[in-house]
């Protein structure tokens, strides 16, 4: 999307995919899992949604839709055994861009990062259902601690 024009439609189709996707897949699933006794729905969002790249700006405001209503529904279901989490993955080594992120070297390699997930499930640690690994955490807090303006200038360069 440029800033002399853009196309309406590109943002549509992520809407569609990023977020009715996930609130059509929940809420199909979401009668099911109320009648079993320990469930878990995890949606996957992504750094970005702590701070936007703004050569992605549809993208990135569609997982910072996905954390905002991830919240929401987590309180809604506080007294049903349905864990709401939210996977909010670093840049990974995936052909979600194309080729060459699936061998960019600044790409966290799948394996490592699904080991590092599977450990932290595995032990419960996921604060408030955020599943985050060590490499999330520095824009996941960038706002609380201070750091926003910085990092959206790191990751934003003029
Ligand atoms: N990789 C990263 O750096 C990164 C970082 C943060 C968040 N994420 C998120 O992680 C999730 C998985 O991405 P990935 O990195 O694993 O990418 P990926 O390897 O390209 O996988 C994307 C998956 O989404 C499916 N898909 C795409 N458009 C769809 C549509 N319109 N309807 C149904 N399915 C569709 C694809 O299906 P087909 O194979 O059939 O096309 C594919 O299975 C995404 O939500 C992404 O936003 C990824």
């Amino acid at each position: 999307m440029a800033e002399d024009g853009w196309d309406a439609s590109v943002v549509e189709a992520i809407v569609q995919t990023n977020i009715l996707g996930v609130l059509r897949v929940a809420a199909a699933f979401l009668p099911m899992l109320k009648g079993q006794p320990d469930a878990a729905l995890m949606a996957t969002s992504s750094n970005l949604a702590f701070v936007p790249r703004a050569d992605f700006p549809g993208y990135c405001a569609s997982k910072a839709f996905l954390h905002s209503w991830l919240q929401s529904l987590r309180h809604q279901l506080r007294h049903v055994p349905v864990e709401v989490l939210e996977l909010a993955p670093p840049y990974v080594q995936t052909e979600l861009t194309g080729d060459s992120q699936a061998s960019d070297p600044r790409a966290m390699p799948v394996a490592v990062y699904v080991a590092e997930v599977m450990q932290l499930l595995e032990a419960g640690d996921h604060p408030r259902g955020e599943v985050l690994v060590e490499r999330d955490k520095a824009r996941r807090w960038a706002e609380r601690d201070g750091r926003y303006d910085a990092t959206f200038a790191a990751m934003n360069p003029a």
